[in-house]
């Protein structure tokens, strides 16, 4: 019978020192489906950071734990978060390609405690829904406020907006008219395409015959980009005259050579290009290849990896024994340098605060990139 117990404590004692020794990660993210490229991005982006740093910190084992949440999905993303708190018991949440389903998890977040890492979704209000999520990705108000003062200053007056009608879309257009107007500029016509399965051709029509000098455009990365630049090109506005200009969504590396010769020229903004010009990007591109050398990484991939980066960080500054109120401490504030540049989380909204670059779609070596050639340096969210 002693040595009964003796055997039950000693296997109780090795499993708690197991589960002791793991920090495990949670990563919700689009696995399936039409939004699938995200998920691959971001988990190639994550391991690519493991890769690179070894997957050992604070003599903790960082272990993955991947779940799809199978596209725009609230309830499955809510029930996956619930199982990865409460069965897998996560010391971190993290992923979230895309904004319902990260606003889906944020209370969970909170009541459990769970420091919880946005690495894409970018609807500035997603940080204000709870006190234990930070962004390490971008936000739409971010990355559109420059768009609108650039073609403002070079010259643009007339502007058509096109957005995709959920979250960042709406934040993409408010935050244009919102700048154009105040510079002098004019929004002539604006329209929300549905996030699936969107039509274009009629919506870019209704572009052209409103005449406007330019068309400012935010759809999510993948398909959709692909989607409405061949809308844009089979009716003709480019030769039209009428401008493209776009966040970097829409000309972003895991698509841009499906996007062909006519996304040339094309003006976008956005805080990650694969052809930015770092030794800490170099080191990026190196790592995610040996990952997987089939794909560009996206700013996705970097959203994951800075992600990453953030929690080794508090791993190694809690020397192991994570906490939620004492990881957020640790991440408020926290800089990095990223493969994007500088960047850094906002102690106050624990939003991200990094470089906006103005770029233009070129050859480089026979092949298509965003192509930076303006910095707006340290740009908060002004959504906030
Ligand atoms: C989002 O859902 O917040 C989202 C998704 C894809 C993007 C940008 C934002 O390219």
């Amino acid at each position: 019978m002693k040595k009964l117990i003796l055997l039950a404590v000693f296997a109780l004692a090795s499993v708690q020192s197991w589960a002791a020794d793991t920090i495990k990660v949670g990563l919700l993210v689009e696995m399936t489906g039409t939004f699938a490229d995200f998920g691959l991005q971001i988990t190639n982006g994550a391991k690519a950071y493991m890769k690179q740093h070894g997957d050992t910190v604070a003599g903790k084992k960082i272990e993955l734990i991947i779940k799809d949440t199978t596209g725009p999905a609230p309830d499955v993303a809510k029930r996956l978060a619930q199982e990865l708190v409460v069965k897998d018991k996560v010391d971190f949440l993290a992923g979230f390609g895309l904004t319902p389903n990260a606003l889906a998890v944020a209370p969970i977040a909170t009541e459990a405690k769970i420091p919880t890492i946005i690495m894409n979704a970018a609807t500035s209000v997603i940080t204000a829904k709870s006190p234990y999520i930070v962004r390490t990705s971008f936000t739409l108000a971010q990355v559109t406020e420059p768009m609108a003062q650039w073609a403002y200053r070079n010259g643009v007056r007339k502007v058509f907006t096109v957005v995709a009608d959920y979250g960042p879309g709406h934040d993409a257009e408010d935050t244009f008219k919102k700048a154009f107007t105040k510079m002098g500029g004019q929004v002539v016509g604006e329209l929300r395409v549905p996030l699936t399965n969107p039509e274009f051709g009629p919506f870019v029509q209704r572009v052209k015959d409103g005449k406007p000098e330019a068309v400012f455009v935010f759809v999510p990365a993948g398909e959709m980009a692909v989607g409405f630049m061949k809308a844009y090109n089979e009716r003709g506005l480019a030769k039209a005259g009428i401008k493209l200009l776009s966040t970097g969504d829409v000309t972003e590396d895991g698509v841009i050579e499906a996007l062909g010769d006519n996304a040339l020229g094309v003006i976008s903004t956005h805080q990650y290009s694969a052809a930015h010009v770092s030794p800490e990007n170099k080191a990026f591109l190196a790592a995610y290849s040996q990952i997987d050398p089939k794909t560009r990484p996206n700013f996705m991939a970097v959203g994951a990896y800075d992600g990453m980066a953030a929690i080794y960080e508090v791993v190694r500054q809690l020397k192991g024994n994570i906490d939620g109120d004492k990881a957020m401490q640790v991440l408020k504030g926290m800089k990095l340098l990223s493969p994007r540049g500088p960047i850094q989380i906002d102690p106050e909204t624990r939003d991200i605060v990094q470089n906006v670059y103005v770029r233009e779609v070129k050859k480089v070596n026979g092949k298509l990139y965003n192509v930076e050639f303006e910095t707006i340096n340290a740009v908060k969210d002004p959504g906030k």
